[in-house]
């Protein structure tokens, strides 16, 4: 992972319009939903970020042809010749994972490292390997591999325990070449499954409810390549929308379903931003101190975790305390310290976090430990006095593209240098 840190001097209030890529968590599962096809499927405003790259790493080790050209990702997949994934690879990304379902389904066996923990919890598999078995499919575990295979694949009725995105979208790439029906009930309802379950019937399958807690799929023998635009991503306009905010700017933030943005508008709406909708942007204003708001991270529709820490630095700086509850991640809070540096006053008991707003945050030298809790210290720096460094802006490459030129675009004074750079040793902060 790269290095490179960002220089921020904050305080620029943000101004002009900046167009949100393609969704990364819709782009993952649309690649892995490829290796159902026999054959050649293009996909459209696939995102340039380090968590695809791996992806198709995983997919070329797989035996697929990829290929990228200006607007689109071709993926040849006519050429799998493979149902085994190292470690080396399944950890760069947990989300390789999503290979499961359509693997097995494709060739009868598969054969991946465990993903291991990340830095925001635990991360099990459970729902997704309890889904499988109950498509017919017998599991495995064995020095850290997961193993699996079935002589039928068969449709089944599944029931989460938790709405899983990653188990949902898993089980519906298997279950789409199962015999029979399958039914998956507290079947997680973010649009990244209906944008999947639109790639999956454009390939020939026959799958009803996606963003309902209803899945019904009815197995078919066999799936055609296909050509597909992914959705924008909404965490990325989301990030966009606080930015504007923070920075008592006004950013139009085009390529948007304002749709899948609603808890995140309502809650940007409570602590007084102005926002008007269009058909797909969104223009985000705001004049004077941001409200305290309290919130709840919950699955779709609720508040997405995604946010959580972006939310946090904003709600940081507001005239009056907030109380944020994390209940999807364990430990998904590793920003606090680091807000803490700039200045933030936030305490932590358990799953709540209780933020008082100060007057202003201060640049510091501070860290992403992972993608959001990064994005969060972005975005604090854009709004803090003074210059920050951001170290380890690896993280954040993870899930946002081209963030230096978008952000000069709308006026922030940021750039990005080496590790060791002599322009380090003329900051002062
Ligand atoms: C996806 C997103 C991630 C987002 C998360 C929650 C992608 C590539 N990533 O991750 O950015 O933060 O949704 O919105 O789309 N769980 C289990 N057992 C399982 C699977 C999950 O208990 O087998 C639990 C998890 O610990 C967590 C909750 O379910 O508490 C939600 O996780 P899940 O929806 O599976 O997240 P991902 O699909 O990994």
């Amino acid at each position: 992972m790269t290095m490179d840190r960002y220089v921020i001097t904050g305080k620029q209030s943000l101004e002009g319009s900046v167009r949100v890529s393609g969704a990364k968590n819709s782009s993952l599962p649309l690649l892995a939903a490829t290796l159902l096809a026999d054959g050649t499927s293009v996909l459209m405003d696939i995102p340039d970020l380090l968590d695809i790259t791996h992806m198709v790493e995983v997919l070329a080790t797989l035996g697929c042809r990829v290929q990228r050209d200006e607007e689109a990702l071709v993926v040849d997949a006519s050429t799998l010749n493979g149902a085994e994934v190292d470690e080396t690879l399944m950890r760069k990304m947990r989300a390789s994972n999503l290979i499961l379902g359509p693997i097995l389904a494709r060739t009868g066996r598969v054969r991946i490292a465990r993903p291991g923990g990340c830095a925001i919890g635990s991360r099990p598999m459970d729902q997704h390997i309890k889904g499988l078995m109950e498509l017919g499919v017998k599991v495995k575990e064995r020095h850290g591999y997961i193993e699996a295979w079935y002589d039928r694949l068969q449709g089944g009725d599944i029931y989460f325990d938790v709405p899983s995105v990653g188990a949902t979208e898993n089980i519906m790439m298997a279950a789409v070449l199962a015999d029979g029906y399958t039914v998956i009930h507290n079947a997680a309802r973010e649009p990244e499954i209906v944008d999947l379950q639109n790639l999956l019937n454009k390939m020939g399958a026959k799958i009803r409810g996606g963003g309902t807690d209803v899945i019904r799929i009815e197995g078919v023998r066999k799936l055609t390549a296909a050509e597909h635009r992914v959705i924008p991503d909404r965490i990325e306009a989301g990030t966009h929308m606080v930015a504007a905010v923070m920075t008592e700017g006004d950013v139009r933030v085009d390529n948007v379903i304002p749709e899948h943005l609603e808890g995140v508008i309502a809650k940007l709406r409570q602590a007084g931003a102005e926002i008007t909708l269009e058909d797909d942007a969104v223009r985000v204003r705001q004049r004077g101190r941001i409200k305290p708001v309290d919130l709840k991270t919950m699955a779709y529709p609720g508040f997405p975790t995604d946010m959580q820490p972006q939310f946090m630095a904003m709600l940081a700086m507001a005239g009056g305390t907030s109380v944020i509850t994390e209940t999807i991640f364990e430990n998904r809070y590793q920003h606090v310290d680091e807000l803490r540096r700039m200045g933030a006053n936030i305490t932590v008991d358990g799953r709540t976090a209780v933020v008082r707003g100060v007057e202003t945050l201060e640049g510091a030298f501070v860290e992403a430990t992972d993608l959001r809790a990064g994005a969060a210290l972005f975005l604090a720096a854009l709004a803090a006095e003074e210059a920050t460094v951001l170290e380890q802006v690896g993280h954040i490459d993870r899930g946002y593209e081209n963030l230096e030129e978008k952000y000069r675009g709308l006026g922030a004074r940021l750039r990005r240098v080496l590790p060791n750079s002599s322009e380090l040793a003329r900051i002062d902060t």
